[in-house]
């Protein structure tokens, strides 16, 4: 039987950096780990200590996932540390992943700020691997310079598919960018889609995610169509610690994405 809590050894096959902060791990399983988009899986280094991740690539692929970090700390910086040819241990998949049968038929706008483009980049492919499976896929994206822009090589590449667009912007002005400035909920204003119909799905900062599902339901969304990627830190990953509960529910097992109406039923949730 499966002990999820054994890390699997897995080899890296490539480090890809996307920004000076963010690298993405192309990690070749010792076995195939079956994923739905937005589950996450608990990635160890030996000798310094493990951190979740939610996979940037297509769940059609579960020998061989990415996994695209931001230097935030001890693990992260270890990780950024590593070369290909280096091996990690991975456990999981955990938590439900996106709502997919939310998704279906209709309008979806993916909200992202920085690193959070990572989780949803697997959404993105899963949506584009199933052609017609949503209306539409509307992509907003922030970060704060031109630099730290993550995947910026495919945006072209996304937005040429039917039904789908790209709309990017930096936080402050910036030498040599031309295109919009302002924060990502800026991008919310006037939104192109049937907001009483449509879904959203942000994955960010939490104060990002705080001020993206306000700007959504204030512009028309229902809180019940909000989507947001609560990423609060972890530890088992299979609701036992009780360190990432938001009220009664664990993230690790009921989420991470919580509709912005569970969101705010919980006192205090996003601050
Ligand atoms: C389900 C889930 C999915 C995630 N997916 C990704 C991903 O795809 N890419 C990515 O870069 N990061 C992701 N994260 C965040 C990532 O797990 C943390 O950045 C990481 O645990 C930091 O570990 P560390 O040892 O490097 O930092 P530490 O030394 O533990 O901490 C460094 C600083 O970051 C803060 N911090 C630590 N963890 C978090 C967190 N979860 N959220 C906010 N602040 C935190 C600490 O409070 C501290 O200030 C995800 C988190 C969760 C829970
Ligand atoms: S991480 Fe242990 S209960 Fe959720």
């Amino acid at each position: 039987m499966r002990n999820d809590f054994l890390p699997m050894p897995a080899l890296v096959e490539d480090v890809i950096v996307e920004t000076p902060t963010i690298r993405t791990f192309v990690l070749q399983l010792a076995e195939p780990m079956p994923f739905r988009a937005g589950q996450f899986v608990q990635l160890f280094l030996p000798g310094v200590g493990e951190a979740p991740f939610t996979p940037s690539s297509s769940p059609s692929e579960p020998g061989r996932i990415e996994v695209t970090v931001l230097a935030a700390g001890r693990v992260t910086a270890a990780l950024h540390e590593l070369a290909a040819g280096a091996e990690v241990g991975v456990r999981g998949p955990f938590g439900r992943g996106y709502p997919l049968h939310e998704l279906e038929g209709h309008e979806v706008v993916v909200v992202g700020g920085g690193v959070g483009l990572a989780p949803l980049r697997s959404l993105l492919y899963t949506l584009f691997e199933r052609p017609g499976f949503a209306r539409r896929v509307s992509i907003k994206y922030g970060a704060r310079a031109p630099q730290e822009l993550c995947f910026r090589s495919q945006y072209a590449d996304w937005a040429a598919r039917p039904d789908v667009d790209v709309t990017t912007t930096i936080d402050r002005p910036s030498a040599g960018w031309n295109g919009r400035v302002g924060l990502v909920t800026t991008l919310l204003d006037g939104v192109d889609v049937d907001v009483r119909d449509a879904c959203a799905v942000s994955c960010g900062p939490e104060i990002m995610l705080k001020f993206v599902a306000r700007k959504l339901v204030d512009v028309g969304f229902r809180a019940e169509h909000v989507f947001l990627s609560m990423n609060r830190n972890m530890s088992c990953g299979m609701g036992i610690c009780g360190r990432c509960n938001v009220g009664s529910r664990y993230l690790c097992k009921d989420g991470p994405d919580l509709s912005y109406a569970e969101v705010q039923a919980v006192p205090y949730a996003l601050g």
